[in-house]
């Protein structure tokens, strides 16, 4: 039975294995990489146009240092934030435009605030500013506003611009790739003034029927950390306290977690929480070589740059690393998912705990374990599916909500490719015969099952 089974499987694969994934047209300026530059689990929510403009929602002074420590050189904040604006996000405080230039210049980033308080920012004369501006800034550059959107209009305007007048200048933008990148990254620039805007910087005619997003809710931008995929599915890397406030309010109805958990079949399990000046991917229990994470002769080994002030890390810090990070749900060991599953259990929002490895491998059968519960979150309306990184969640997120909305093989590949993973037949191929047979073959897959 199962040499049978296997048989009709290799067979069916075969037939599908000719699907030339380099031939789609990404909706993207270029192939991007995963989220977060060199530090992954600490700026997951950058969204990469190029690999020198990556943009953000507003700053907090510990993700201006996590910016620093993925290796941005500057960041660019496209207003200029007084003491009297709105300054916290779920409670958490969000610094003046002052206060991120000392805590930029902290880190060792160049840091700017671009238009005052009487520019429109959807401007042709904002895109001017920006233009001037880039001259002054290393880069990779961390691009801002308060939420991500004017911010990737501009950059866009700004990059149509040069691809107007500067014949060498890629990736080449027009406003029907404009629109195109747009909606892919779940934004809506299809207001009249702002098509003036692009017609008048590109010079071509206004667009009549532009590509719109198709994210529900609409507004998913209050939580602008998340990366949309297709309707109410999301992706994150490790979210933090104080965003389950936000994300209810933004009107989120489920959370899945794919982290592990404390323990896994009774054996313990946790995985490591982000520490500044600390670090990734050194393990929690540290291994045959070096010992557990969190205290301070292990850490002190594991420091990004031993140099740093004691100040980087908060005004009175004795040391200069962090040890703990609650905020993150971390506990003396690592990040807790219980800690995690008691906060999110207090909200609105439902909690479904996933659990898959983050050096697993993706199979058909590893995703009908999961199925039936990202089917059910699913349901509830619109989803975020977190682990560390925005990696498990990107390959596992895009085939559920492909199965919910009844998208194909090709559809998939499109999109995980846009979201910055590149999976295909020689590249991330347990993903790529998972997509495989729970899309493109969701037919031939039931029927053979039924058949045997
Ligand atoms: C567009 O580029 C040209 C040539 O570099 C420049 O003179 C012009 O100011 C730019 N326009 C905007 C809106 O930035
Ligand atoms: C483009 O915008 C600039 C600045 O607002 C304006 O001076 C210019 O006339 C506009 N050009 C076109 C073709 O609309
Ligand atoms: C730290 O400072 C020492 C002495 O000034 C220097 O040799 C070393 O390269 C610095 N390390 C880093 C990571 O900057
Ligand atoms: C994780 O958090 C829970 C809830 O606060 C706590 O009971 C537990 O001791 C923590 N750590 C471990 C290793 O379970
Ligand atoms: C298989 O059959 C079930 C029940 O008819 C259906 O819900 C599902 O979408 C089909 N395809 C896959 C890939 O499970």
């Amino acid at each position: 039975m199962l040499f049978s089974f296997c048989f009709v499987c290799t067979l069916i694969i075969q037939i599908f294995s000719s699907v030339d994934v380099h031939s789609c047209e990404l909706d993207t300026a270029v192939q991007r990489k995963p989220p977060g530059l060199h530090a992954r689990k600490k700026v997951w929510w950058a969204k990469e146009i190029t690999p020198d403009f990556h943009i953000a929602g507003r700053l907090t002074s510990r993700q201006i240092k996590y910016a620093s420590e993925a290796g941005f050189k500057s960041v660019l904040s496209l207003y200029t934030y007084e003491g009297d604006e709105t300054s916290s996000f779920g409670g958490e405080y969000l610094p003046t435009s002052a206060e991120a230039w000392v805590a930029s210049h902290q880190a060792g980033l160049q840091f700017i605030a671009l238009l005052g308080p009487w520019d429109n920012d959807a401007s042709v004369e904002a895109v001017h500013k920006f233009s001037d501006a880039l001259i002054h800034l290393k880069r990779p550059i961390l691009l801002h506003c308060n939420r991500g959107y004017s911010i990737t209009f501009v950059t866009l305007m700004y990059m149509a611009n040069q691809s107007r007048y500067d014949p060498a200048y890629q990736p080449k933008i027009n406003s029907e790739r404009f629109y195109r990148i747009a909606a892919s990254m779940g934004l809506d620039f299809t207001a009249d003034d702002m098509k003036q805007v692009v017609s008048n910087i590109t010079g071509e005619p206004v667009i009549d029927n532009p590509p719109k997003p198709n994210c529900e809710p609409k507004e998913w931008r209050d939580f602008w950390l998340a990366h949309p995929i297709y309707k109410n599915w999301y992706t994150a890397g490790q979210i933090r306290k104080t965003d389950i406030k936000v994300l209810e309010d933004t009107g989120f109805k489920a959370i899945v977690n794919m982290r592990m958990g404390v323990t896994d079949n009774g054996i313990p399990s946790q995985e490591a929480v982000t520490l500044l000046n600390i670090k990734d991917g050194t393990p929690t229990y540290g291994d045959g070589l070096i010992g557990p994470r969190q205290n301070d002769e292990i850490l002190k080994t594991i420091r990004l740059d031993p140099n740093k002030s004691n100040e980087y890390v908060s005004e009175k810090s004795k040391v200069n690393y962090e040890s703990r990070n609650s905020g993150e749900f971390g506990d003396d060991i690592g990040y807790n998912e219980t800690l995690e599953r008691l906060a999110v259990e207090a909200s609105t929002l439902k909690y479904y705990h996933v659990p898959f490895p983050s050096d697993g491998k993706f199979s058909t059968d590893a995703f009908s374990l999961m199925k039936d519960r990202l089917m059910e979150a699913g349901q509830q309306g619109p989803v975020l599916l977190h682990c560390a990184s925005a990696t498990r969640v990107a390959y596992v997120g895009v085939l559920a909500a492909a199965l919910q909305h009844n998208k194909d093989f090709s559809w998939a590949l499109k999109r995980i490719r846009e979201l910055g993973f590149e999976v295909g037949p020689d590249k991330d191929m347990d993903v790529y015969e998972m997509y495989k047979v729970w899309l493109k073959l969701g037919d031939e897959w039931n029927s053979t099952k039924n058949e045997l």
